[in-house]
């Protein structure tokens, strides 16, 4: 099992490929940038070997700056881009990083035509459906990192606020990596109990608790100036439920047709069943009435940035 990730000097890559290492699933992980970058991710390499002997773990760690070196690849994790800095919205990154994840999109189907894409890229959502595009792949072999992130800060949240070890949280975030996130509390569980029927339920601020996830990542970057680990692990998850095959249900963003909401035409951040071939099935769940309300406006949000995006790179490619 080969895994490429782009963008290999990155603070969020460069954690993802080491996380990934370390899982001891992969027999080569190939760290790829530009060739500014080579002496950097060639001192990546040697030094996640080192950290990896002590575990015992046999993993090939390339680095290269040669796109075609990403051939057989079962998946290529694109985190190639401008970073989201401290102020900075996901979305002032949009039209430059466009343009970036494109150009790799079509390298791709070129020299690892096989593979499946995580797009890690913000604002993740548009470079998803910029991906899909101008790679040209089927919808199942192109997702995007966005609410499954959010879906572990939410669990985080939830775990503290009810003093109940976080293995016992179930829950997820649908909608926009952004601004319009959308919790599914309606569906989430504390120990299998519906958190509405979960005693403490009735002082839990539930804005208070969408205001954190949604800040989370800005909160981080302006303490550290950028997120790493919690991108890095949530990429992780990801990968491994797709080389093990494991079958199970995260939310990643994926092009929508009609599947949840009648939504069509625009990539958010849904329930999706993963395995070997990516994305099995989107998962059409019934929401509450404001969940709904709030997943439609994220859906028309995101479908208006994908539209400004796409017109202005088509006016400046
Ligand atoms: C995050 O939320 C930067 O979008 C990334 O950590």
């Amino acid at each position: 099992m080969k895994v490429t990730v782009i963008g290999g000097s990155g603070r969020v890559g460069k954690a993802a490929a080491f996380c990934l290492a370390e899982e001891d699933l992969v027999d080569e992980m190939l760290l790829l940038s530009r060739k500014e970058s080579i002496n950097k991710i060639k001192g990546e390499s040697l030094d996640m070997h080192d950290a990896l002997a002590s575990k015992d773990v046999q993993v090939t760690i390339n680095a290269s700056s040669d796109l075609k070196d990403m051939s057989d690849s079962k998946v290529v994790v694109l985190a190639a881009g401008i970073p989201r800095e401290d102020k900075m919205s996901r979305q002032d990154l949009a039209v430059p990083n466009a343009k970036i994840v494109g150009h790799y999109a079509r390298q791709i189907a070129k020299y690892a035509p096989e593979s499946i894409i995580l797009v890690v890229t913000n604002p993740v959502d548009v470079m998803t459906y910029i991906a899909l595009k101008e790679s040209g792949f089927s919808k199942n072999k192109v997702m995007g990192l966005g609410n499954h992130l959010d879906s572990l800060r939410l669990k985080n949240l939830l775990s503290k606020h009810f003093d109940i070890h976080v293995s016992e949280i179930h829950t997820r975030v649908i909608g926009e990596h952004g601004d319009n996130m959308v919790p599914l509390l309606s569906s989430t569980a504390i120990g299998g109990i519906l958190v509405k029927f979960f005693p403490q339920y009735e002082n839990f601020d539930i804005e208070g608790i969408i205001e954190k996830v949604i800040n989370a990542g800005q909160y981080v970057i302006s303490m550290k100036g950028s997120t790493e680990y919690g991108p890095a692990f949530a990429i992780s998850n990801i990968v491994n439920i797709i080389l093990k095959d494991e079958k199970k249900i995260l939310t990643v963003s994926n092009y929508l047709e009609g599947e949840i909401e009648d939504v069509h035409d625009v990539c958010l951040g849904v329930p999706v069943k993963l395995g070997i071939n990516g994305v099995e099935k989107i998962i059409p769940i019934k929401m509450s009435e404001n969940e709904k309300a709030a997943f439609l406006k994220a859906a028309d949000a995101v479908k208006k940035s994908t539209a400004e995006v796409l017109q202005l790179i088509n006016k400046d490619p």
